[in-house]
Formats: structure tokens, C-alpha cells, sequence
């Protein structure tokens, strides 16, 4: 173990010890942060620090948790840049689906490339998300749709998670994301297989530790996504859901019944289920860079956030609907068009993600997402004089340094 320091004009911690109404990120001015690769021992002023110890200083910059991305399907392989082309002409999102591009043109991709080659790709995607100040990512599955392809992502994700000089990365297996060609006239089976076979086997192997279905119109029913979230949580795995992206189905009440981890998107949500979530404390994950390349209109922030609903904020990195890897970015959106305040759209991009992850929480050891003693050392330092900034400069890595269990993964 190696002890570092590290002294920045402010230390925002997102620490819920540390946090009050006027100062929701818990921010030390004029701070230090000792760490080593298991922990953060101690959080607070210069003029404090004991023992002799000489930190690396960032001078007049501003240290965070590292990011934490809770929504991405960043094992994708392949591009759609045509029928991206196509609906920014005019075509319907859902049309082309429909017609065998979008989820299954991706499907395609997934079939046709190796296991090493969707690794090698994940990798480099998940370098650059470091490069934007991200140490933690939810990688979502669900471009096999058949059993082999989603095994092959899933193993794929298994590979990139070993390295400790990328992101730590927590793995999805998005069990009902589409139907494939072949499950057209036996789509009961294709849900019953996952239900029964696949969630077991790749929870079982460890390849995942959340299981996502997607319930939406043109989607998966409520019905469907009973059969596999109960066959999930049964085995003890997490629960997600993308829910309301384009139509309230009933998503919500489901999740709220089987107490799951996360609800994302929201772009169509009753009054009824946004008190239903805010009593069940269960985080949304707002996707705003989807909803911005869809043209929707927001999801309704401000009953969300009255509800007492934890707002969490994620890139939704995919080809169709996100075709980005900047968590900042999807922040940015977060700001302008959500109307999250920045502090808001901070913590929903740290602790508040890494408590829809199970990675932060009360009485959680080794927490991600806060600078807090006992936390894991994850942060990342911004060139930027403060952390309302972060939000501010749009499509560029304003990141100078990003470390992850205690080890420096990027350095600009
Ligand atoms: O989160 N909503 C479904 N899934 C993705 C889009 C997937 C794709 O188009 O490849 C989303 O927006
Ligand atoms: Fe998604």
C-alpha cells in the first residue's frame, strides 16, 4: 500500500456526514485527501494535516469523487451512423426498429464479432470515459438477444472488469431489451428462456449483478418483465428497469412491488407512481442525452425531486439513442434542459449513482461516490476553478487527473 495525498482550493465530497442545506456537496475548502489503493483515510483543511505529509497540489482546482455512470450499454460494437442520418431527416426511432435496424442492427454487430474484439472495444470506450473524470460504470448487455451473443457480452464485460487501469465496472444483464428474428412467432418462449435459463446461468457464472428489462410500448410488458425481475431478485441479483421512455406501461408499480435498485429514463410518468417512488426511495436514473437526441420533453423533474425521489444522472452511452460516452455532457444536459441545479446533477453523478449501483449506502463499508474516510479511493481533478464549472463547458474533457482504488488512471 502505498499512502498518496492530494490538495486542491476545494474538496467536494459529496459525504452525507459533511453535507447541509447551504452546502449540499459537503465541500472543504483549502482541502487534503489521504488515501491508499484499499481506502480514504482522512478528509479535510490543509492547515489540519499531521504527520509531515507533502500532497500533490492541484493549486486553485477542485477534486471530486470520481464519477460513477449508472446507465450504459457501452458494449456495443459496430456504428449506425446511416440511421442515425435517417432520423435526423425524419424517420421514427421506433420505425426503424421495427423495420430490423436499430437494436438488431446492433444484434448484427454483436453476432459477427469475437469476443476479443468487443473487449478490445469496451476498453477503449471505457478509457475515455476515464479520461472524463468516470471511475465506476454500469455496462448493460443486451445487443446478443440470443443466448450466445449475450453471453459473449457478458464475457466481454467480465474481461475489461479484471483491470484495475480502467473504470471499476459493474455488469448488467439486460435480459429483455428487444425480440430477436428468430423469437418473432415464440415470443413467450424467449421470455420464459430468459427467466428460467439465462438469469440463473449468468447470474450463477457471476457475469452479472443486475438484471434490466426494457418495459415500454414496442418493448416488453409488465407481464414479461415480472417473469424475469422475480427470477432475478429469487437469486439475489439486483433489479433495473428502463421504464417510460416512450409510454407509461406500468413499469413504476412494478419496480416499487420488487424493490428494485433503479428506474431510468421517465420521460412518461404518472403523478401516482412518482409518489409511489418517492416513498420507495428508489433512485431515478435520468438519461437526458436519450431524451435530447429523441427530441421528448423532459421527465418531470421538479415532481420528482418534490416527491423526494434520489435523483441519479447517467450518459445512457449506446448508438441509437445516446451516441456519446461523456457522463459531463449528459450532466450539462442534466443543467439545461432537466432543470437539475448543478449540485443536483453533481451528486446524481456520484453518490447518488453509487447508491442505485449498491455501492454507496448507510452502514455500506468501502463506499464509491463520496470522499469520505473508509470511502474507496476514487476522485478526479478538474482545470476548473469550481464544481458548479463541471456542468458548464460543454464537449471537452476539462480533466486533469483520474484515480481509482487509490491508482492513477488517467493523467492529462
Ligand atoms: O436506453 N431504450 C432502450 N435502449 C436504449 C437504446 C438502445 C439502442 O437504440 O441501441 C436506451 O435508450
Ligand atoms: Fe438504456
Amino acid at each position: 500500500m502505498t499512502q498518496k495525498a492530494v490538495a486542491a482550493k476545494r474538496i467536494v465530497t459529496c459525504d452525507p456526514a459533511r453535507a447541509t442545506a447551504a452546502d449540499p456537496l459537503g465541500v472543504v475548502e483549502d482541502g487534503v485527501v489521504l488515501f491508499d489503493e484499499r481506502s480514504v483515510s482522512w478528509v479535510g483543511p490543509r492547515a489540519k494535516l499531521t504527520g509531515g505529509i507533502v500532497p500533490e497540489d492541484f493549486g486553485d482546482r477542485v477534486i471530486t469523487p470520481g464519477l460513477v455512470d449508472a446507465h450504459t450499454h457501452a458494449a456495443w460494437v459496430g456504428s449506425r451512423h446511416a440511421e442515425y442520418a435517417m432520423r435526423m431527416a425524419g424517420s421514427d426511432y421506433r420505425a426503424i426498429a421495427a423495420s430490423g435496424g436499430g437494436i438488431l442492427a446492433s444484434q448484427r454487430a454483436i453476432a459477427a464479432a469475437t469476443e476479443e474484439a468487443i473487449t478490445a472495444e469496451l476498453a477503449s470506450r471505457l478509457e475515455r470515459m476515464a479520461s472524463l473524470g468516470v471511475t465506476t460504470v454500469e455496462v448493460k448487455s443486451g445487443y446478443g438477444l440470443e443466448p450466445e451473443g449475450e453471453h459473449k457480452q457478458l464475457s466481454a464485460i467480465a474481461r475489461v472488469r479484471e483491470r484495475a487501469d480502467l473504470p471499476n465496472v459493474v455488469p448488467t444483464y439486460l435480459a429483455l431489451h428487444a425480440l430477436p428474428e428468430s423469437a418473432r412467432s415464440s415470443r413467450d418462449l424467449y421470455v420464459l428462456r430468459a427467466a428460467t435459463k439465462l438469469v440463473p446461468e449468468l447470474g450463477g457464472a457471476k457475469l452479472a449483478e443486475f438484471v434490466d428489462v426494457y418495459v415500454d410500448q414496442n418493448a416488453f410488458s409488465v407481464e414479461e418483465a415480472r417473469l424475469v425481475l422475480e427470477a432475478a431478485k429469487k437469486i439475489g441479483l439486483g433489479l433495473r428497469l428502463h421504464v417510460g421512455q416512450f409510454a407509461d406501461v406500468g413499469g413504476v408499480a412494478l419496480a416499487v412491488e420488487l424493490g428494485a435498485s433503479s428506474v431510468d429514463h421517465l420521460e412518461h410518468v404518472s403523478d401516482a407512481d412518482v409518489a409511489a417512488l418517492g416513498r420507495a426511495k428508489i433512485p431515478a436514473v435520468l438519461l437526458p442525452i436519450a431524451s435530447f437526441t429523441l427530441g421528448q420533453s423532459p421527465p418531470p423533474v421538479a415532481k420528482l425531486r418534490a416527491a423526494g425521489v434520489p435523483l441519479a444522472v447517467a450518459s445512457d452511452a449506446n448508438p441509437g439513442t445516446a451516441p456519446s460516452e461523456s457522463l459531463p455532457l449528459a450532466l450539462a444536459l442534466a443543467v439545461r434542459m432537466y432543470g437539475l441545479t448543478p449540485e443536483e446533477a453533481l451528486l446524481g453523478a456520484t453518490r447518488v449513482a453509487a447508491q442505485s449501483l449498491g455501492l454507496a449506502g448507510p452502514g455500506l463499508p468501502r463506499p464509491r461516490g463520496m470522499l469520505a474516510p473508509g470511502a474507496r479511493a476514487d476522485l478526479a481533478v478538474w482545470d476548473l476553478p469550481h464544481e458548479t464549472a463541471i456542468t458548464q463547458p460543454w464537449g471537452l474533457s476539462r480533466v486533469l487527473h483520474v484515480t481509482r482504488d487509490g491508482l492513477t488512471i488517467h493523467r492529462r
